[in-house]
């Protein structure tokens, strides 16, 4: 049984300067929601209910967002949030230094203590929630989950990509893994969705920095594949926000927006015209 989830949301966002100056990217909105939130909403719907939030320099709006709302003017989405935040816990750590997502996650021992526990980047978003598949097919193997998705090929150099064995439908056993490969073994990206055990903080621990300069949590993945270790991939048929980077920002802004039971309507009709001007 999964209890524990971990958002890491302690990176600088350099991608989105100069926005995230000031305000972490974590909070840049998507339609009605600051993107943390859609994650936060995605642990609370597959029932667990501890969430540890690693955040760092210029992030304690995130903290804020899931403060109690004092105001008494009454909003739809303010309520929805008010009650899913009655019945979690949410923890935040500050990371001290920016040094990589692996250190980021080291920051998660002392709450996870030896229990299996979900990782959720605090700048992706899935539709349909992929955390609960993932920690469905953890229940099976026993053994840390990552999920995955098919990129072009000439694009995976900017991803983590695995190389495994199929193992059935949807489901590989990991063999290799490599962080942002200049020769990528695959188009099998990490997407940012994983199930990992405690024995992960054994290996981050050993870890030296790699790509980018930084501690790179597919390094130590790679390591506990490379003894011998379990590590199996989802490959994950939904859809995929990756809001760190501008494109899938402004496409999931379009995307969800059509789908907006409030603004769809409106949205749609405005964006058929202005592509017939486009196109005209
Ligand atoms: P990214 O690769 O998107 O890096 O991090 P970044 O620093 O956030 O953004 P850019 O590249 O400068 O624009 C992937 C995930 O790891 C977290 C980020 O918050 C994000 O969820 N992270 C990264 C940390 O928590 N700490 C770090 O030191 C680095």
């Amino acid at each position: 049984m999964i209890r524990k989830a971990v958002i890491p949301a302690a990176g600088l966002g350099t991608r989105f300067l100069p926005i995230t100056k000031a305000q972490p990217k974590e909070m840049l909105p998507v339609v009605h929601k600051p993107v943390i939130q859609y994650v936060v909403e995605e642990v609370y719907s597959s029932g667990i209910k501890e969430i540890l939030v690693i955040t760092g320099k210029q992030k304690r709006a995130i903290e804020d967002h899931f403060d109690r709302y004092n105001a008494s003017n009454e909003n739809n989405y303010v309520d929805e949030l008010e009650e899913i935040l009655e019945n979690l816990d949410i923890f935040f750590i500050r990371q001290k230094e920016q040094k990589g997502l692996g250190d980021a996650v080291r920051y998660a021992e002392a709450f996870v203590e030896d229990d299996p526990f979900v990782l959720l980047l605090g700048d992706n978003i899935t539709i349909p929630n992929c955390t609960g598949i993932l920690m469905s097919i953890f229940e099976e193997f026993r053994a840390p989950v990552i999920a995955i998705e098919e990129v072009p090929i000439e694009r995976a150099k900017d991803h983590g990509i695995i190389k495994g064995e199929k193992i059935r439908d949807s489901v590989y056993r990991i063999e290799d893994m490599f962080e942002k490969p200049e020769e990528p073994v695959s188009n099998l990206a990490i997407i940012g969705r994983y199930i990992l055990t405690s024995e992960v903080f054994d290996y981050l621990k050993e870890l030296k920095s790699g790509y980018g300069g930084e501690i790179q949590l597919t390094d130590a993945l790679r390591n506990m594949v490379l003894d011998g270790k379990e590590v199996y991939a989802y490959l994950y048929h939904g859809r995929r926000f990756d809001i760190g980077n501008k494109q899938d920002w402004l496409k999931a802004n379009i995307e969800l927006g059509l789908e907006d039971e409030e603004v769809g309507k409106a949205l749609k009709g405005w964006l058929v015209g202005f592509m017939k001007k486009e196109l005209m």
